[in-house]
């Protein structure tokens, strides 16, 4: 069985999507560790619901992100990580995590990348006036959300709502992200 660690920042909602595959036997996997950059998040609540394992820091109580990301690896080495997927993780993997997991590192964003990329993905979309959305699932490198291109869904939206793109795009996201890591399982 491999072993998953989910990183978040947010609400969550496909950190539950990837544990509860695994809890079903969907994946057969198991998420060994959450990373949580936000201390208060929601996603921590999920995560001890849920009976996942979690790592919760505050960026700022380190001297730099080399010191949080060596504290990090080292909690992924000791659980022997086979991949990490970050989930809402909003911030910037650095040169240590890399080093350390590049090959090993996904993330799940909300557009088709290479449009949109940044925090602001469905906002910016709308704004332009885009007519077809879309999820990708991607590795990550040292390009922001820049990594070569695992998956892809679109969507049409003619609407102006962001609110709304985020609810359409987050259903298929959880689908799209469990369906990605089975397949990604099966080749590591
Ligand atoms: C997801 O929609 C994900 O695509 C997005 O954050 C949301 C997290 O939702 N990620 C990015 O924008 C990365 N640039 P969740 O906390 O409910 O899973």
């Amino acid at each position: 069985m491999k072993r998953l660690a989910v990183f978040a920042s947010g609400t969550g909602t496909n950190f539950v999507a990837i544990a509860k595959a695994c809890a079903e036997g969907v994946l057969d996997a198991r998420v060994v560790l959450m990373v949580c950059d936000r201390p208060g998040a929601a996603v921590i609540d999920r995560a001890l619901e849920m009976g996942v394992e979690t790592f919760v820091f505050s960026p700022r109580d380190y001297a730099s992100k080399a010191d949080f990301e060596a504290q990090i690896v080292r909690l992924l080495d000791e659980r022997k990580v086979d991949l990490v997927c970050l989930a809402g993780y909003m911030r910037i993997v650095g040169e240590t995590l890399l080093g350390a997991y590049e090959g090993k590192i996904i993330n799940i964003h909300p557009s088709l990348l290479p449009s949109f990329k940044g925090a602001h993905a469905v906002e910016d979309a709308v704004a332009y006036g885009v007519k077809v959305y879309g999820i990708t699932i991607h590795w990550v490198n040292a390009d922001l959300d820049g990594g070569r291109i695992i998956a892809q869904r679109a969507f049409p939206y003619e609407g102006s709502d962001p609110a709304e793109v985020h609810r359409i795009g987050q259903k298929i996201e959880h689908e799209l992200y469990v369906e990605t890591i089975k397949k990604l399982l099966c080749e590591l």
